[in-house]
């Protein structure tokens, strides 16, 4: 167990059939692994300026507490529609299995902020798409978008690099 991809479970056919899960869960309750993880995917933003971390819901939140508390930054949540209880923004978008809204508070981000978004798996890009949107829709400048897990086929990298996004994965899965 020397690589974040070890601690990582794979569940075939969840939630639909043909989907091949990747579960952060094993990763997250390991000491080791946690804080393995978190270490790399703090690792190319050294001495770069960040004001927010930026996590996408679900488990971007588990991984982006973690990481603003490192950073000593301020943590902002993209959640799924109807979460938030100010008012919000909004960002439809398409997943690998589905279709989904994401909202942010509409006074959660100030212009020139330069924000870091951060989610456990880049599959399609939809999510994190939505959640670049969101942020630059406030004004706030994403300097980067960092992934535990990148599914390179389903296309989300090179969607997110095709919007001068820099994308920061730890591992890959075919
Ligand atoms: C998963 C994952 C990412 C998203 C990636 O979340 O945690 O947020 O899918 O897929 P994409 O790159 O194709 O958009 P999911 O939508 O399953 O929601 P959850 O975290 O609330 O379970
Ligand atoms: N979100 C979208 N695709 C996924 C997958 N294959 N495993 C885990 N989360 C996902």
């Amino acid at each position: 167990m020397n690589n974040v991809r070890d601690y990582i479970r794979t569940i075939a056919d969840f939630p639909h059939e043909g989907i091949m899960f990747r579960d952060v869960t094993t990763l997250f309750a390991d000491a080791r692994g946690f804080r393995m993880a978190i270490d790399q995917l703090l690792h190319p933003y050294a001495g770069i300026p960040i004001d927010k971390v930026v996590g996408l819901e679900a488990r971007g939140f588990i991984l982006g507490g973690a990481l603003a508390h490192q950073l000593s930054t301020g943590f902002v949540p993209i959640r799924k529609k109807g979460k938030l209880p100010g008012t919000v923004i909004s960002e439809a978008y398409q997943l690998e299995y589905g279709e989904a809204v994401m909202e942010v508070h509409d006074d959660a981000l100030k212009p020139g902020e330069r924000v870091l978004i951060i989610d456990d798996l880049l599959a399609t890009g939809g999510t994190a798409e939505a959640g670049i949107k969101l942020c630059r829709r406030l004004g706030a400048q994403v300097i980067g978008c960092a992934f535990v897990i990148d599914l390179p086929e389903l296309g989300g990298r090179t969607k997110l690099e095709q919007m001068e996004m820099p994308v920061h994965a730890l591992t890959s899965f075919d």
